[in-house]
C-alpha cells in the first residue's frame, strides 16, 4: 500500500505502541486519528504530529462502552475522509490467577480487548465493502496469543481470542481487497505494566514482581513501542498476516503448539522457582 494521504485510525493512541504507531503512521504520510480517554495525552500528540508537518485528529472515547464503531468511522470520515486502516490497539492486562479474576474485570477486559476491537474491525469492514475500498485491518494481540501464562491467563485468552477473530476476518474479507493482521509484542516498554498493577487492584507484596514485567523480563524479550510501531508500518507496506517482532517468542509458540507436555514442564519448573525466590 502507498501510505501517503491514507487515512489510518488508532485506538489507545495516548500512550504506548498506540501513540509510537500513529506518530509513525504520520511520519509515513498518513492522516492520523488518535483515540483514547485521555485528552491530554491526545492533544500533546496531535502536536507532536502537526509540527512534524502531518495531520492528525483526536478524539476521546472509553472503549469499554460499547457501541463506539459506528460514530467513531463516521467523525474520522467527516475530519479526514473515508478510513483505510484501522489499528485497534486500545487494551489493558490483568495481572491475577484466573480463579482471583472476578466476574466484572473478566467482563471489562474482554469488552476493551476483544469486543470493541471486534466492533469496530467488523464496522470498517463493512463500510470498505460497501464502498468497494481496499484497506487494512489489524488489531494489537500479543506473544502470549499462544501460550499463556500463569497469573495473566484471562488476558492471554484475550489476546487467543483477538488472533482467532483476525485469522477469521483474514479470509472472510481476502476477496473484498481487505487485510487483516494481527500485532503480537512481547513485552515492551509503556505504562502497560503500572496499568495492569491499578486494573488488577492489588499491591504487590515485598520483594514480588509481576510475570513479563520489562525490569526482571530477559531482556532478549523487551523492547522499545517504537519497534512494534515500525514493525506495523512496514506491514502496512507490506501486508503479512502476523506481526511479530521476536523470532524467539514466535518459535515458542510454535513449540508449546506441538507439545502441549512441554508448555506444562517450562510453567512448572518456572512456577517452582518463583516459590522458591
Ligand atoms: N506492553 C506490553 O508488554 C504489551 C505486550 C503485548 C501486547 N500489548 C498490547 O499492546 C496494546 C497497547 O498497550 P501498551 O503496551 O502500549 O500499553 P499502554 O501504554 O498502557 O497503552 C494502552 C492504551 O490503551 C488505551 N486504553 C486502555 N483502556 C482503554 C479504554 N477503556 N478506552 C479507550 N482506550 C483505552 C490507553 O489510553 P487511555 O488510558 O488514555 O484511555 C492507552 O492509550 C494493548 O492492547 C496491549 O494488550 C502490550
Amino acid at each position: 500500500m502507498d501510505l501517503r494521504d491514507k487515512v489510518a485510525l488508532v485506538t489507545g493512541a495516548s500512550s504506548g505502541i498506540g501513540a509510537a504507531t500513529a506518530l509513525a503512521m504520520a511520519k509515513a504520510g498518513m492522516r492520523v486519528a488518535i483515540v483514547a480517554r485521555r485528552a491530554d495525552r491526545l492533544a500533546e500528540l496531535r502536536e507532536v504530529i502537526r509540527t512534524t508537518g502531518g495531520t492528525a485528529h483526536a478524539i476521546t472515547c472509553d472503549m469499554a462502552v460499547a457501541g463506539h464503531a459506528a460514530g467513531l468511522l463516521s467523525e474520522v470520515e467527516s475530519a479526514l475522509g473515508p478510513v483505510d486502516v484501522v489499528f485497534a490497539n486500545a487494551g489493558y492486562g490483568l495481572e491475577l490467577t484466573v480463579a482471583e479474576t472476578s466476574t466484572e474485570q473478566l467482563r471489562r477486559l474482554f469488552e476493551v480487548n476483544v469486543f470493541a476491537a471486534t466492533d469496530l474491525l467488523s464496522e470498517a469492514a463493512r463500510r470498505l465493502r460497501a464502498s468497494g475500498r481496499r484497506g487494512h485491518l489489524l488489531m494489537c494481540s500479543s506473544c502470549i496469543a499462544r501460550y499463556a501464562l500463569p497469573r495473566v491467563g484471562v488476558y492471554a485468552a484475550a489476546k487467543a481470542a483477538q488472533l482467532s477473530i483476525c485469522q477469521a476476518m483474514r479470509a472472510e474479507l481476502e476477496g473484498a481487497g481487505i487485510m487483516v493482521s494481527s500485532v503480537h509484542p512481547i513485552a515492551t516498554e509503556t505504562e502497560f505494566y503500572p496499568q495492569m498493577q491499578s486494573a488488577s487492584g492489588r499491591e504487590l507484596a515485598a520483594g514480588e514482581k509481576f510475570p513479563l514485567v520489562p525490569d526482571h523480563a530477559p531482556r532478549l524479550f523487551v523492547q522499545s513501542p517504537d519497534v512494534v510501531a515500525r514493525a506495523v508500518v512496514k506491514c502496512l507496506r507490506s501486508p503479512r498476516p502476523e506481526v511479530w517482532t521476536s523470532f524467539s517468542a514466535r518459535l515458542a509458540g510454535a513449540v508449546f503448539a506441538l507439545s502441549p507436555r512441554l508448555h506444562h514442564m517450562v510453567m512448572r519448573r518456572s512456577q517452582r522457582r518463583e516459590r522458591r525466590n
